[in-house]
């Protein structure tokens, strides 16, 4: 394992930190979590040399904090650092704040969290927290020893991130990023922003949920063509580490062979560890990717609301990705939603007040008769 700098907060974390929101529920196909798996992955990830779990109050139906708890009795508390995150659905004022946060450490078998982050904090929410005194909160919870780090988890576009960065004094922030992101939220912006305050910076959806550790034809090709073979999932992974901004790069893992695939991946991965025919083939591959896309919508959603209610952003949205990752339309989540609200493209009348608004001047009317024959 390869362990990285968080400079600023004396730390050396393990490149790879494990993931905690995607354990598997039982062979029974309950959705429960299947507790000692889970902790078997959670130690045997650990006794590889993974110091960094990330949790959060919410996930696995709130049953994750529990499993980790549990994981790390018998001396392994002392050889991770956790990352959990507060619900800010679930608070609302200093008392809920406290309550929540007792809770966490209650579940998580501790007298304090390492890295405590607002989830999937936005720019609204940050002026309501602060509001609300949550700043106050963190200092007054780190002067108590209850957590150690002020952090927060963003999914919002870059504009926000770099504001609520830009707004407190924050230890670490964790953003979406993967070679396929690079200009999708934070992105690669907010990647270098950090970098130049020397905030530590945590990766989430490094193969963008395990969509990228398959790869289409087309992707698949250049990756057989280069002379070091290596799997979609290793070329995803040393392509983040070879930035020097990222500190940990999480992974979900809920298979034993996927800790130990990955545990070998991050021992051979350091900043500055690509060489430019390597920088190439992923600039080719994130070439290759967007060759599949569809329809060149930039989700602007000028064109909404449609008259008629079809969620066209939506429908384009998901036509694309299942298109650029080879998904089952049936898995998507998107498109049941869009279906279950009776938001598809059946619903179009082909009015063409969409077409009037679109700034790229899109067939929509057409794409989406396309978009929906493929997609129903
Ligand atoms: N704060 C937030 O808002 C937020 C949001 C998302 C995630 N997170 C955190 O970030 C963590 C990482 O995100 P993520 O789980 O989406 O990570 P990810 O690495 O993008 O995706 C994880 C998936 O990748 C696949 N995978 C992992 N290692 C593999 C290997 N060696 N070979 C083949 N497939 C492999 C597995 O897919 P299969 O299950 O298909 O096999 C796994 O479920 C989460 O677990 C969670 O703790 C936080």
């Amino acid at each position: 394992m390869k362990y990285r700098s968080m400079k600023k907060l004396g730390l050396k974390p393990s490149a790879f930190g494990l993931g905690c929101m995607r354990f598997n529920g039982d062979a029974s196909g309950d959705s429960t979590i299947d507790e000692q798996k889970a902790i078997a992955l959670i130690r045997h990830a650990v006794d590889g040399g993974v110091n960094y779990l990330d949790t959060a109050y919410t996930y696995l139906n709130k049953t994750s904090e529990i499993v980790v708890g549990k994981a790390l009795r018998d001396g392994y508390r002392e050889k991770v650092t956790i990352a959990t995150k507060m619900p800010l659905g679930a608070v609302k004022d200093r008392s809920s704040m406290e309550a929540v946060l007792a809770e966490q450490l209650r579940k998580l078998q501790t007298d304090h969290i390492d890295f405590y982050l607002m989830h999937g904090l936005d720019r609204k929410e940050w002026e309501a927290f602060k509001a609300i005194g949550a700043p106050e909160f963190f200092e007054d919870m780190k002067r108590e020893g209850k957590i150690r780090f002020k952090c927060f988890s963003f999914h919002g576009p870059y504009e926000d991130f770099e504001y609520i960065l830009n707004d407190y004094d924050w230890d670490m922030v964790q953003i979406q990023y993967n070679f396929m992101d690079v200009d999708n939220q934070a992105g690669t912006r907010g990647l270098k922003l950090a970098g130049e305050k020397g905030i530590p910076v945590v990766i989430m959806e490094g193969l963008l949920g395990g969509r990228l550790s398959g790869a289409p034809e087309n992707v698949q090709a250049l990756y057989d063509a280069f002379p070091v073979k290596r799997s979609p999932v290793e070329w995803a992974f040393r392509w983040l580490c070879n930035h020097p901004e990222v500190s940990v790069v999480l992974s979900g893992c809920n298979e034993k062979e996927q800790i130990d695939d990955n545990l070998r991946i991050f021992d051979t991965v350091q900043a500055g560890v690509m060489d430019a025919d390597e920088l190439r083939l992923m600039e080719n591959v994130q070439k290759a990717y967007h060759d599949r896309t569809k329809i060149g919508c930039t989700g602007c959603k000028y064109c909404m609301p449609c008259p008629n209610e079809v969620n066209i952003a939506g429908i384009f949205s998901a036509w694309n990705n299942i298109s650029l990752y080879c998904l089952d339309p049936a898995e998507d989540w998107g498109l049941k939603r869009i279906k279950e609200n009776n938001n598809g493209a059946n619903m179009c009348i082909g009015c063409g007040a969409c077409e009037a608004a679109c700034p790229q001047q899109l067939p929509i009317i057409e794409q989406l008769r396309n978009a929906w024959s493929e997609l129903k």
